[in-house]
């Protein structure tokens, strides 16, 4: 009896082993096609569907990282569950227990034993990770204008949480920063599609090259495709409008960069465009994506999007009606993510004859093919030998450095910073961020809103924590309630400096809607309250979003745009404020005067024309009206002087590049680093040009008084190019203008030519 019994085992077992899905030698794409044709309808549209946390942990309440064995077990065996997302912040080991006990559920549990894929918004380092590193945001990273510093973010989210099983990163956000009022703005890498293109395809190599000693790879998202960033109201999730010319020209480019850097997943947009919820629309999903782009990643739905195609769009008048749009808008995956209503109705739709198992076969080859690549049928289970890299000093080092690097200084009046220890004996710290954690650190940190101040660990700063370890000679006094102006004037009367810190709280998407740009008027109040001692007084702003502060300007001698610079955000300002770092970030962003009225960078020449006969055509006139800094600006210790900018031809043939030269010298006397921007005018098109377009960026390092010379090779089709409304690129015979610094010059290119895509 034993005998037979043993015999009977090895059979069944071998013939697993036989399975060819199995076989971690075979090509992955054979491997998928066998694992497919053995799979059931029910079992392809459970890898198709992405469950909250809260359906599988013991309490229901996103902050519990603990199983519940039992509702994971019954998700798994009876409705073939593939993919989970989310929590908030616990310590590596709970992770790590958390994804084991999930994995092993999958991996024994379902009948073919597919691994989970496990997905988290770890958006500015590990995110949800007690133990990790927080970087600034992405708008604080673009402010760098240099790539190493998303490179770094991801790089180092990778190191701190695919070892715990952390296989599906949702991040970057490609969406173009065009909407100051939007409140995922500071998620975004700003305005320009060429920094967007630049900075969120180093993100997706950082998150998924292999990395040294690392079993599994992990996917980048991009997201939200597409032109989800600017709408009308500046409110999230409500309508866009936006020609196809300028989807192609503006609000692509991000994405197409990310597709070429082999990103390996995108979620949809959550709002419509031109009145079609992106979720339901197969041009978007299916004609550009897939047939124009050649896109063969996973689509996953953003949260409960097909449910909203019933209840906030009203597209559908039922769930199964809106599962048929979505699925066949060109949806992989459905982050349903409270129920089992994608199962169900996608199981009645195919019962019905309305979708297909071929075209289920499409999404469900895209999942499998992902969960392959990966490694997890080969290494499913996380690893719990190496928690020794998770916040390293070398980690931390590079994230303050991000954070150092991404301040912007906009105003200096009289040199009065950097701060001299001897001059300030009295400093008056104020304001609703100076001695806040969370402040610095935004949403989408520890928790979707911004975790409670509690939660932040004790060895990152506040500016307060900051200000009184790097004056230990000052006395450093906080002023308690910022709202209590008799006080304050009192307190400024004994201060021989005031810093201020203002700003927002944590937000995130919706949560953040504002009605108005402004600075609210209590922090506008205590800014002029500041202003009218004869204290110098430096103000600090942290937040998401550029808040217009037009009316307090002239009651700040100084001011820094802080952004939202992360857990070392407050090291990094003190280390500005004090000398120890010399500024060099730059706006990447207009930052708007009024808040009715944006205008980027590189908009359009009529976008500034204004009834004024003698100010008519005049762009700078423009421009200065209604920003109250331009993009790319910001002030150093030190001053860059700009020369000899010279071309190698200034005619040429569409087929022939050119080389720009530019000397950049250090004049002041100290080091400094400095982002080389350069700009291209196309002074006249078939589709109106904008005034101006970042098409390359230099960062570099100069000591006090070195000189470099830079170059730019411009090639036509690249550089000069522009699509049209179906995306073709037009190349246009005529004159460019290209700026770098107070430099200029004049090109021409001959022989138009209309290229394929
Ligand atoms: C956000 C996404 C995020 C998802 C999962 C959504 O509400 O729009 O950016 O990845 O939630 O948490």
């Amino acid at each position: 009896m034993l005998f037979f019994m043993s015999l009977a085992l090895f059979s069944i077992s071998s013939a697993q082993q036989k399975a060819l899905y199995k076989n971690s030698e075979a090509p992955i794409k054979d491997r998928v096609e066998d694992l497919l044709s053995r799979m059931t309808v029910e079992e392809k549209i459970g890898q198709m569907t992405q469950l909250d946390i809260t359906m599988i942990n013991t309490t229901g309440v996103q902050k519990d990282v603990e199983l519940d064995a039992k509702k994971a077990a019954e998700l798994v065996r009876n409705h073939h569950i593939g993919s989970f997302l989310n929590g908030e912040s616990v310590d590596h080991v709970t992770w790590y227990n958390f994804i084991y006990e999930l994995q092993k559920i999958a991996i024994e549990e379902s009948r073919l034993g597919i691994p989970i894929i496990y997905g988290i918004d770890h958006m500015h380092g590990a995110s949800y990770l007690e133990t990790g590193t927080i970087f600034p945001h992405n708008l604080n990273l673009a402010a760098t204008f240099d790539p190493i510093h998303s490179y770094n973010s991801a790089d180092v989210t990778v190191k701190e949480s695919a070892d715990l099983g952390h296989h599906w990163i949702f991040a970057p956000v490609l969406d173009l920063g065009r909407n100051p009022k939007w409140a995922r703005f500071y998620e975004t890498y700003g305005e320009s599609p060429y920094l967007a293109a630049k900075l969120g395809s180093e993100y997706v190599r950082g998150i998924q090259e292999p990395k040294e000693g690392q079993k599994i790879k992990i996917a980048a998202t991009g997201k939200h495709f597409l032109g989800y960033s600017d709408p009308k109201s500046g409110w999230d999730r409500t309508p866009v409008d936006i020609s196809d010319q300028t989807l192609y020209e503006f609000h692509l480019p991000a994405f197409k960069a990310a597709l070429d850097q082999g990103i390996k997943s995108l979620m949809v947009n959550s709002s419509e465009i031109n009145g079609i919820p992106v979720h339901a629309d197969k041009k978007i999903l299916t004609t550009l994506l897939r047939d124009e782009l050649g896109f063969e990643g996973v689509v996953v739905t953003d949260w409960d999007d097909i449910g909203k195609l019933v209840t906030y769009h009203y597209t559908a008048d039922n769930f199964t009606e809106a599962t048929f749009q979505a699925v066949d808008a060109g949806i992989d995956m459905s982050m349903t993510p409270l129920s089992l209503r994608f199962n169900e109705s996608l199981l009645q739709l195919v019962d019905e004859g309305r979708i297909t198992e071929q075209r289920l076969n499409e999404s469900v080859r895209r999942i499998l093919n992902l969960k392959f690549e990966l490694g997890l049928f080969d290494n499913p289970y996380p690893n719990n030998k190496r928690y020794d890299r998770i916040g390293s000093n070398d980690s931390r080092n590079k994230a303050l450095k991000a954070a150092e690097e991404s301040l912007v200084l906009l105003k200096n009046q009289d040199a009065i910073l950097p701060l001299t220890q001897d001059t300030y004996k009295n400093i008056l710290l104020v304001g609703p961020s100076a001695n806040s954690k969370r402040n610095l650190s935004g949403g989408w940190t520890i928790a979707w809103q911004g975790g409670e101040e509690a939660r932040f660990p004790e060895y990152v700063n506040t500016l307060y924590t900051s200000l009184k370890a790097t004056f230990p000679e000052s006395n450093i006094v906080l002023a308690e309630n910022w709202k209590d102006s008799d006080k304050l004037k009192k307190l400024s009367k004994n201060a021989d400096l005031i810093i201020s810190a203002i700003g927002e709280e944590p937000y995130t998407e919706f949560v953040g809607n504002i009605t108005d740009l402004r600075l609210p008027e209590d922090q506008i109040s205590l800014l002029k309250t500041l202003g009218s001692a004869e204290t110098p007084h430096v103000s600090i702003f942290i937040g998401g979003r550029p808040r217009i502060i037009e009316d307090a300007l002239s009651s700040m001698d100084a001011f820094l745009w802080a952004g939202l610079p992360g857990f070392h955000g407050a090291d990094a300002i003190t280390n500005v404020i004090s000398g120890k770092v010399n500024p060099s970030g730059k706006l990447p962003f207009s930052y708007p005067k009024y808040s009715s009225h944006f205008t980027p960078y590189n908009h359009k020449p009529s976008d500034v024309y204004f009834f004024n006969p003698e100010e008519a055509n005049n762009i700078e006139q423009g421009e200065k009206m209604v920003w109250q800094w331009p993009f790319g600006y910001g002030l150093s210790y030190t001053n860059f002087e700009y020369s000899d900018l010279k071309l190698s031809n200034t005619e040429i043939t569409f087929n022939a590049d050119l080389v720009a030269t530019i000397t950049v010298t250090n004049t002041g006397n100290v080091d400094g680093k400095e982002s080389v921007l350069w700009f291209i005018r196309d002074r006249v098109g078939s589709i109106t040009r904008p005034v101006k377009q970042l098409k390359n960026m230099n960062p570099i390092l100069l000591k006090a008084g070195e000189s470099k010379e830079i170059s730019f090779r411009i090639q036509p089709i690249e550089h000069l190019s522009y699509p049209n409304k179906t995306g073709k690129l037009l190349l246009e015979e005529g004159s460019f203008l290209l700026m770098v610094g107070d430099q200029q010059v004049e090109f021409k290119i001959s022989e138009p030519q209309v290229s394929k895509r």
